[in-house]
């Protein structure tokens, strides 16, 4: 079903876009083709679920669009901007500032409390200890776990951990927030949290949620689902309700 009814007037810039993106590794004397001239456009307040079969490049799409790898051909735009002309410096700022990262292994530093986990990124930001601490407090109170803000990964279930994880990457308040298979690792009821936590990001914030993942809950609270395959995007739908904020 493609329900893409709205005029364009009613929709808003897209926040991320990937314009004939090309990427191949060379694996022993072999060069694999991961993506070939991939183009997708992605809009803010937006969860985007790109879904696919191993190895068809979804995480390879994720690192590009956030400027961690560089494509062999093509553009990554974010927020208006072609990461592949910034210099190194500039790229590591913009993804401090505007992106936040969610990973199925969570990324935890063992050593810390859920609260230091929130807080560090803010202090590379540049903020000032009490607003940090204050907006770790926000975050971790938002995927309501300000009753385990004392405690260390150790400590935690796997939904925790996870909540934990995306305190982390939406404490910053970043425009772009990419997720990479975060539920795979999560029982049911957890990885429903997850998807809500996510989807209210995109909502509430006006945050562009990119997230790739197999799990057929996601699909369901999706705004948008691409589906991939052979390093190209086969299938885009959306549901109906998705602009319609910006229609009113
Ligand atoms: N740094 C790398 N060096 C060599 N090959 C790589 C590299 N990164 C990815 N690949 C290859 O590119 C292909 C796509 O990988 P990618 O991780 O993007 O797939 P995926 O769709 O995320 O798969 P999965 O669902 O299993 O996570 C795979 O064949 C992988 O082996
Ligand atoms: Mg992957």
């Amino acid at each position: 079903m493609n329900t893409m009814q709205t005029t364009p007037a009613a929709r808003p810039a897209p926040s991320l876009e990937a314009v004939r993106l090309s990427k191949s590794f060379l694996s022993g004397v072999v060069r694999v083709q991961v993506l070939q001239g991939l183009s997708v456009a992605l809009y803010p307040g937006e969860l985007s679920l790109i879904s696919g079969p191993s190895g068809c490049g979804k995480s390879t799409l994720l690192s590009l669009m956030s400027g961690l790898q560089a494509p062999d051909s093509g553009q990554a735009l974010a927020l208006g901007e072609d990461l592949g002309r910034m210099g190194a410096r500039a790229l590591e700022k913009f993804r401090l500032r505007h992106t936040g990262f969610v990973f199925q292994g969570f990324n935890l530093f063992p050593a810390l409390t859920s609260l230091e986990q929130v807080q560090l990124p803010l202090g590379y930001m540049g903020l000032r200890s009490a607003e940090a601490l204050r907006r770790a407090q926000q975050a971790l109170d938002e995927v309501g776990l300000s009753h385990r803000s004392h405690m260390r990964p150790a400590e935690l279930s796997g939904g925790e951990k996870q909540r934990v994880a995306i305190a982390r990457a939406m404490a910053k308040a970043p425009q772009l927030l990419f997720a990479d298979e975060p539920t795979s690792a999560l029982d049911a009821e957890s990885g429903q949290r997850v998807i809500d936590i996510l989807h209210r990001a995109a909502r509430s914030h006006g945050t562009t949620v990119l997230c790739v993942s197999h799990d057929p809950r996601l699909v369901r609270h999706a705004d948008r689902v691409l589906g991939m395959e052979d390093g190209a995007i086969r299938s885009d739908w959306r549901q109906s309700s998705a602009f319609k904020e910006h229609d009113e």
